[in-house]
């Protein structure tokens, strides 16, 4: 018997009518405020030319581009004439300022809204978003986009194209770095945070944004990890595992969502109706609006899903796309749509609304109330962002080996032979999509002298060729020194959007150093800095201790040493599997059991030529200090939506203090269809002294158990559940529960 607990999402199948927007569009209002709001825009739109409607649903791009360039044509003229509702990465309050006063001259008077991609931090850098998800602490994560809204709009900036939501199963696709990672749970608890931090309380707070729900939908299971390639999904696979974080940014109120570029379904997702129309707007009651991703709408014609732009341009309203990023479909064709009768002007109405009623801004009442000189000025890379940039990266960073406890540096190594050039690059810890002022970014080098180590430096290797050099001079110094440093990994432009690589390995001459580093009989201290899971089985074979410190941004010279001499003692958690070999990818840790499960035998799920597990699992990172854990215990629930409580008891069984992320998984032991090994459905951050004991208690509710089906109805099962806890995704202790 199956308890059906949430009304079927019958709207998602009815997508291309307009319902939560009446035909006038006018939309339902809650408040006083919303009612006020919906006259004033009502008034507006009465007086508003066609020509001017469409104008509010094109974005273009001012100055440099962030995908194939495309014609914008006199786009001065058109913002004086009210043809133009956004620009794209036109940042600074003299540049932002310049554009709104031409808007003013428009007859109408209605503000543009300045977007851009802060997507890690804005001019104080802030760890790569995947890198911030391996603190599994919200309020770090929020703490950092609150941070980056407060230096954004400092410029002028009123909506960032972020967070990315895309949950990826695959180190191979770039953007893995823009995003939470591989769990869908995490992933949407990560969304909430970043949306909350963006947003605040309050969009007429001028140090809060638009964020941006994207990439809708699907965007991180194209097919071989290959950047921008198709989508094939059931709708049981979407719901289970990709669907979540976009579900919960929408309900943590994110102002706007951008389409992916794929196809969802065989229909590329800026012109799918089922989507945008249907599930986003109708069914999930999504009252911001939509934007499409850089191109996407001209590039229907590419999918051939679209006889030309103005094809495209007729079904992209119609599917519920409210504004155009880049390509011009909408100026060139709508216009003449809507007067040729191909589009009921209602739709025009309903994108023309959505858009206007970003004025929670406040851009009429002050067009101008984001162009503050002397806010831009104090805000933008104050003490308090480089504060906020420092406890966040060095949350960030992820402890994966520490042989003898090497780590913490003792205090009494004061001669540190450091090797890597990534040790002195400030560009390559920005990462992709940095809007950081690389001048002011603290390396690891810097770090270290103006802690007064005793450094000895070498490259060791060439950072444009990869090639080894100073060999003879990094073994010496290696000699010399008391401890050995060596940084490796990917630079800034190997991971990110068109970043997809084949062979995710790190340079083989990289790994080879740190070989020989160990053959000189010191420990060698490995620093992975990268921007997605990587390969690199002979280095961290060699190497005594591990942390991978992703890129960390503004303050990644002083997080990282933090951590080595252990001011503080590193707590991230892996939000991605690390792959062993390449040949496993896409890997991740909620498969399914399959008919024959994996293990050794002959006749079950298993390589030939590979091992099965990962090099590092999901969840995974270790602490200066070692944390025990009991069994976990089952307690009765409330009788009504707690079906029961888990209790695990956490000590602190080292010398040091530290945090432990304590994490419950849950199998639906036998259901109706498939369901994967284990799933992350709760997980805590806790802070212990050494000998100290917690108790951590999870509630289990229906959002622990169930699943959603085709209709993507969510359906919770009777019989038996078990619920694991533990410290990542596989050491891990049960108890059995039944409903
Ligand atoms: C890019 C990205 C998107 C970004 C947009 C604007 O192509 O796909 O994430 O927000 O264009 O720069």
């Amino acid at each position: 018997m199956k308890i059906r607990l949430i009304l079927p999402v019958l709207a998602f199948f009815m997508a291309g009518t307009i319902s939560a927007a009446g035909a006038d569009g006018i939309r339902k209002t809650e408040s006083s405020e919303d009612r006020e709001m919906d006259r004033f825009i009502s008034a507006l739109m009465r007086k508003m030319t066609l020509e001017e409607k469409v104008g509010q649903m094109v974005q273009i791009p001012a100055n440099f581009t962030t995908g194939p360039a495309v014609r914008t044509g006199n786009y001065i003229k058109a913002i004086e004439e009210g043809r133009v509702g956004s620009m794209l990465n036109v940042e600074g309050v003299a540049a932002t300022r310049k554009y709104q006063e031409l808007a003013m001259k428009s007859r109408l008077r209605i503000p543009l809204i300045f977007g851009k991609d802060v997507i890690h931090g804005y001019r104080t850098g802030f760890p790569i978003p995947l890198a911030e998800a391996s603190s599994f602490d919200m309020e770090v994560i929020e703490r950092a986009a609150r941070c980056a809204a407060r230096e954004a709009s400092a410029a002028g900036i009123h909506w960032t194209f972020a967070p990315m939501v895309d949950v990826g199963w695959d180190a191979r696709w770039g953007r893995v770095m823009e995003g939470a990672g591989e769990d869908p749970f995490y992933g949407a608890a990560v969304a909430r945070a970043r949306v909350k931090g963006f947003q605040g309380e309050d969009l007429s707070d001028t140090a809060t944004v638009l964020s941006c729900i994207k990439h809708f939908a699907g965007y991180g299971a194209v097919i071989a990890g290959k950047e921008y390639n198709s989508v094939d999904m059931s709708m049981g696979q979407f719901a289970n595992f990709y669907m979540l974080p976009y579900k919960a940014g929408v309900e943590a109120g994110a102002a706007t969502v951008m389409t992916a570029f794929n196809d969802f379904n065989s229909v590329p997702c800026t012109v799918n109706g089922d989507l945008l129309r249907g599930l986003l707007k109708d069914s999930w009651g999504f009252d911001g609006f939509t934007v499409s991703d850089y191109a996407s709408l001209g590039e229907v014609v590419n999918h051939r899903c679209a006889v030309d732009r103005k094809d495209a341009a007729r079904q992209g309203v119609m599917a519920g796309l409210d504004m155009e990023m880049s390509t011009g479909c909408y100026a060139d064709f709508l216009v003449e749509l809507v007067r040729d009768g191909s589009v009921p002007e209602k739709f025009v109405d309903d994108a023309v609304r959505r858009v206007l009623e970003q004025n929670r801004l406040g851009l009429f009442e002050d067009p101008f109330r984001y162009c503050n000189e002397e806010r831009e000025r104090t805000v933008i890379g104050s003490a308090k962002s480089r504060e906020d940039a420092l406890y966040v990266a060095e949350r960030s960073i992820v402890l994966l080996e520490n042989e003898n406890n090497f780590l913490p540096l003792s205090p009494d190594i004061r001669k540190v032979a450091l090797v890597g050039p990534l040790s002195k690059s400030r560009y390559d810890m920005c990462g992709m999509w940095s809007c950081a002022d690389q001048s002011r970014v603290v390396t690891l080098y810097d770090a270290m002298m103006e802690r007064g180590v005793d450094v000895l430096y070498s490259d060791g290797y060439d950072l444009g060729t990869g090639e080894l050099k100073d060999t003879s001079l990094t073994m010496s110094y290696a000699r010399q020194a008391d401890a050995v440093v060596v940084t490796i990994g990917e630079r800034a432009e190997n991971s990110g959007e068109m970043r997809c690589r084949g062979d995710i390995s790190i340079a083989q001459e990289q790994q080879a150093l740190v070989s020989m580093l160990a053959a000189s009989g010191k420990p060698v201290v490995v620093l992975l800095m990268c921007g997605r899971p990587v390969i690199f089985n002979e280095a961290r074979e060699a190497a005594a201790s591990v942390l991978c410190t992703w890129w960390l941004g503004s303050e990644s010279g002083n997080a990282i040493c933090n951590v080595l001499w252990g001011d503080y003692n590193p707590s991230g958690k892996l939000p991605m599997t690390f792959p062993l070999h390449n040949g496993q990818i896409p890997l991740y840790y909620q498969q399914k059991s399959t008919g024959r499960p994996e293990s050794s035998g002959w006749w079950h799920s298993r390589y030939q030529d590979i091992p099965n597990g990962p090099a590092y699992p999901f969840g995974y990172g270790l602490s200066y200090t070692t944390f025990e854990y009991s069994a976990p215990e089952l307690l009765s629930g409330d009788g009504e939506d707690i079906h029961a409580k888990v209790k695990v008891c956490v000590r602190n069984t080292g010398k040091y203090a530290g945090e432990e992320v304590v994490q419950l998984y849950v199998r639906d032991d036998v259901a109706s269809v498939t369901r994967p090994v284990k799933e992350l459905k709760g997980f805590r951050k806790i802070a212990l002294g050494p000998g100290e004991v917690a108790e951590v208690v999870f509630d289990i509710t229906d959002s622990q158990l169930g699943f959603y089906d085709e209709r993507l109805e969510y359906i919770v099962e009777p019989g038996r559940f078990t619920l694991m806890t533990g410290g990542d995704s596989v050491h891990l202790r049960s108890v059995d529960f039944t409903l």
